[in-house]
């Protein structure tokens, strides 16, 4: 695969010289302010974090946000592949990330050389593939999609012609049955979604019967039909706010709650539970890499700064700017924080 990080440089600062005194959140602001720096985050991300970013939003938005900044350097705290769409939108922007090993179960269960073998053997297929994939995966394909606008998008498809869905076999899987679409669907899945329990969900329904359940389409069918509300990182957060139900059992990565407890308080919101019974499963350990050290340090070293060959950046960005075009009717999140 091509390698699109750009690693800090030999004697750049590191972790070991930070000053345990230093106020990192006054140095953060400051040298983004020296910078013109805009801070993304995703909402799986650490409260901490997502409360000092410049805009906290789902994977469309967040997008539409990195495409339309005017700031020379975008610090992306979310997954590797999140700075490489943000890169490919706004080529001319310094784009850095915490760190570089920030990566995706989804991303890594579908290889490019695999992927392509896939096209080629469905030669009059559509390809529809979710944002969560690499930039050649990307270059690849027709169209790119998120979880918020999957369905707009697929629903303006010539209805004649069969679907190739990859990486998110359950996205993949919800989508064909919201849309009745002809689709061929790629084995992949998200480590996070894919750990929840039917029968715990179930036995955790039983004890908070008035609860509501919010559940992100990565998730298996077996959690999905039992969700009162399907849906994106953002939907999924406007639902529980509009609601007049005061309980909710989250089942998705389980930061996106420090937003929801933020802005309802007086609600109760429960992580969706694992095999064990517990939430520790839904905890992304990818995301979990980022800190407010490594948030520090990119904004010291350029780097890992985001680097993508422009041949592979252009044939990357057509599906991309397809996605863009294609859902317009799409809004921004009226939830989105900290609004920059
Ligand atoms: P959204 O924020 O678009 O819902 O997607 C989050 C994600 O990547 C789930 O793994």
């Amino acid at each position: 695969m091509t390698d699109t990080i750009v690693l800090p440089s030999q004697g750049a600062l590191t972790e070991s010289d930070i000053d345990p005194t230093l106020d990192l959140h006054a140095e953060i602001d400051r040298l983004r302010k020296e910078r013109n720096a805009v801070i993304l985050a995703h909402y799986y991300q650490d409260g901490e974090i997502q409360d000092l970013a410049d805009f906290v939003g789902d994977s469309l938005d967040l997008s539409r946000k990195a495409a339309a900044t005017d700031a020379d350097m975008i610090v992306f705290c979310g997954v590797r592949f999140m700075g490489e769409v943000a890169k490919i939108l706004s080529p001319s922007k310094l784009v850095v990330i915490p760190d570089a090993a920030a990566g995706c179960s989804l991303e890594e269960a579908c290889q490019p050389e695999a992927f392509k073998a896939f096209r080629d053997a469905h030669p009059d297929h559509l390809a529809v593939t979710y944002i969560n994939c690499s930039a050649e995966v990307k270059a690849l394909s027709d169209v790119i999609v998120t979880s918020s606008n999957a369905e707009t998008i697929i629903r303006q498809l010539p209805a004649d012609r069969p679907i190739l869905f990859a990486p998110d076999r359950h996205l993949g899987a919800y989508m064909q049955k919201k849309t009745g679409r002809d689709m061929t669907l790629w084995p992949g899945s998200c480590i996070i979604h894919e750990q929840f329990s039917e029968k715990e969900l179930v036995k955790l329904k039983v004890r908070h019967p008035q609860a509501l359940v919010a559940a992100h389409p990565e998730c298996p069918d077996s959690i999905l039909t039992h969700a009162d509300q399907v849906g994106s990182t953002r939907a999924i957060l406007d639902f529980v706010l509009a609601s007049e139900a005061s309980e909710f059992i989250i089942a998705t990565e389980q930061h996106i709650i420090h937003q929801m407890s933020k802005a309802a308080p007086h609600k109760t919101f429960i992580p969706a539970p694992g095999a064990d019974g517990g939430c520790s499963c839904s905890n992304c350990p990818f995301m979990a890499l980022n800190t407010l050290e490594k948030i520090y340090l990119c904004l010291k070293n350029d780097a890992p700064a985001i680097t993508v060959p422009e041949e592979l950046r252009l044939a990357a960005l057509k599906p991309l700017e397809r996605m863009l075009e294609m859902s317009k009717s799409v809004p921004m999140s009226g939830a989105a924080v900290n609004a920059a």
